[in-house]
């Protein structure tokens, strides 16, 4: 029986030792150990055997059993190990893999001189007004003193709409929208950018749709002083601390008197050279003191009151302070030409 007993462990163990699953563990287990298992089928002839015989055969049998047991336990845990260490093997991120980066786009060149515009004007204590591109004739003409069959309506060949609308060829009308939001109130202080459009035919620097923005001013005792004073501080951040300022008289309805504005030229600084021209300066505005009557028609009594406005083109400066040489490079959407902004 002893013999029997030391057979069946040896079988045993070398089954185990071959077990390469759980569920094959399980089998042993039952095969074995089991109720019907075959230490237990042993055991079971011990009844048979002399007293003396009983307790040395019990004593096999039982270190059979821990033998096989301990075999069990200890295949369990490796096996537990091998799965544990299969799936973190499975599971391996390679950390030093470069990530994807995604595409990231790019502020148009346009809404980037926007918003350095605005934000030198906002650092002088402007709000931003907004008005619609569908414009009234009146606001985008009358109430600016060009009355209907003004000559200098000619200026700004228009989209009319209807007899009464018509997209707005300038952001001016904006300044009237806002006096009469004010109602007679002042500080006013706004720029507005904003889209406007013309019947012109596009070439490299014509656009029938381009953008402006609109810069507008009423308290009492505001002189031509302030707007220039304004427009050299606007100048001197925007085109850098040295750039100069010039004004030329000029003509516009909405303002007596009116200037056109000059900036000393950003490529050359003023030297000559064949972006300005060789003349040394760049027109960037139009500008003037705001009409009496344009005050009036908005609410504005001009005895008391006085204001200064001016205009700009956003894409001429954008042109200047990147050396764009088309215009029509802003409304393409040729990516080669944006991406080139993404890190400006
Ligand atoms: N609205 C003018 C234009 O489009 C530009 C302009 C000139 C605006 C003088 C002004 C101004 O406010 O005072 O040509």
């Amino acid at each position: 029986m002893k013999e029997k007993l030391l057979a069946l462990q040896e079988a045993a163990l070398a089954e185990l030792a071959q077990a390469d699953t759980q569920q094959a563990l399980n089998d042993l287990r039952v095969k074995y150990m089991g109720k019907k298992g075959a230490l237990t089928e042993v055991l079971r002839g011990m009844g048979a055997l002399s007293a003396e015989e009983r307790p040395v055969i019990g004593q096999v049998a039982n270190e059979v059993r821990a033998a096989i047991e301990r075999m069990l336990e200890q295949k369990t845990a490796e096996l537990e190990r091998l799965e544990t260490e299969r799936r973190l093997a499975a599971e391996t991120i390679d950390v030093t893999l470069p990530g994807r980066s995604p595409a990231i786009g790019a502020v148009h060149p346009l809404s980037k001189v926007i918003r350095e515009v605005e934000d030198i004007f906002i650092g002088m204590g402007y709000t931003i007004a907004e008005g619609p591109e569908l414009e009234h004739d009146y606001y985008n003409f009358e109430a600016l003193n060009l009355p209907k069959n003004h000559p200098a309506r000619d200026m700004q060949d228009s989209f009319y709409i209807t007899e009464e609308l018509l997209m707005r060829t300038h952001t001016s009308p904006v300044q009237v929208r806002t006096m009469e939001r004010m109602k007679g109130a002042v500080p006013v202080k706004i720029i507005c950018p904003g889209r406007v459009y013309r019947r012109d035919d596009d070439d490299a620097t014509h656009s029938h749709v381009f953008t402006q923005i609109e810069g507008l001013v009423i308290d009492e005792h505001i002189r031509m002083s302030d707007l220039k004073g304004t427009l050299l501080q606007f100048a001197q951040e925007m085109f850098g601390k040295d750039t100069k300022i010039r004004m030329r008289p000029s003509f516009f309805p909405f303002t007596e008197p009116s200037a056109e504005v000059d900036v000393s030229c950003v490529m050359c600084g003023g030297v000559g050279c064949r972006v300005c021209k060789h003349t040394g300066w760049l027109e960037i505005l139009g500008s003037g003191m705001v009409h009496p009557r344009v005050l009036e028609m908005a609410g504005y009594d001009p005895a008391k009151y006085s204001g200064f406005a001016f205009g700009m083109g956003v894409e001429r400066i954008a042109m200047l302070k990147y050396g764009i040489d088309d215009i029509r490079h802003f409304y393409m959407n040729d990516l080669r030409f944006l991406k080139q902004f993404a890190r400006i």
